[in-house]
């Protein structure tokens, strides 16, 4: 599964590091979270940067974010995408978060994951990292809340048609009810969690088909090319279809529910 995951987003690095949605749910995310000035942050499947230039931002100058990546094509982009003033206090590792050695009680004072803890055995990896916090330290995730946004929905529910089953990885880790109970049995306290509904714009979502092959392609190699050509068509009338709809209520592009959630680790 995780050489498929750093495959896809091999190929995805270009189009991420220009996704307009996945920067705007990192910077409300981190707002959401508050880190506090001077904090050393591990930004855990930091992707192109996004959620790392934001918690850099938070923590000023004196603090400090380590971003950590599966990808080494997102390292790269989220290396070379980094301003002067960002590599101050912002640096990169690529490593796997499951096979990565972590020593406990360390002096990290927040651990976040932007969009990526869908991608990790979730409460293997609440546990591991919540370890390395000191105490009183947060761990902090953003996840869409399950079966969102509407592109992954439709793409989900088209693929049935054609006897494909597309696992929906928000469906624990995007409920709030589970992330309580999950951080409360994982040592974590003041648990809170906010949803935030962000607009996904159309620039984003012409792409949104490619995407979801991109990620999805192992389990569409079931489908001859003739059925992948019916299967787009479908996709792209549909979501035109409910792009016209959000349009005409005067909504601008399609809005993607985003649970945030934070918990405190303990004393
Ligand atoms: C959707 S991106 C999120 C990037 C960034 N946090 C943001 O806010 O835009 C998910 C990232 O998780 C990374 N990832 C997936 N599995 C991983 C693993 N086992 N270890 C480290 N990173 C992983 C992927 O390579 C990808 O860059």
């Amino acid at each position: 599964m995780r050489p498929q995951i750093a495959q896809a987003f091999h190929r995805r690095a270009d189009g991420y590091s220009r996704s307009g949605w996945h920067a705007e749910i990192a910077a409300d995310f981190v707002t959401w979270a508050g880190l506090g000035e001077g904090d050393r942050v591990l930004d855990v499947g930091a992707g192109t940067g996004f959620s790392t230039f934001a918690a850099a931002r938070s923590v000023g100058p004196e603090g400090g974010v380590l971003g950590l990546d599966l990808s080494e094509a997102m390292v790269r982009k989220a290396r070379t995408s980094a301003s002067p003033e960002e590599k101050k206090n912002t640096a990169f590792v690529i490593a796997d978060a499951h096979e990565i050695g972590l020593r406990d009680h360390s002096e990290v004072d927040a651990v976040i994951f932007s969009m990526s803890l869908h991608y990790l055995q979730p409460v293997s990896a609440l546990r591991r990292f919540g370890r390395i916090l000191r105490p009183g330290g947060m761990l902090a995730y953003a996840a869409l809340q399950p079966l969102e946004p509407r592109p992954f929905r439709l793409f989900k529910e088209l693929a049935y048609g054609y006897g494909i089953s597309i696992p929906d990885r928000s469906h624990d880790i995007g409920r709030a009810e589970w992330a309580v109970s999950t951080l409360e049995s994982q040592g974590f306290g003041d648990v809170r969690t906010h949803v935030s509904v962000i607009a996904i714009p159309d620039r984003d979502l012409v792409n949104a088909w490619d995407v979801h092959v991109t990620m999805f392609q192992p389990l569409l190699r079931t489908l001859d090319p003739t059925q992948l050509s019916d299967f787009n068509r479908e996709y792209e009338t549909e979501l035109l279809a409910a792009r016209q709809a959000a349009g005409k209520a005067g909504e601008s592009g399609l809005g993607a529910g985003v649970l945030y959630v934070s918990g405190r680790r303990r004393r």
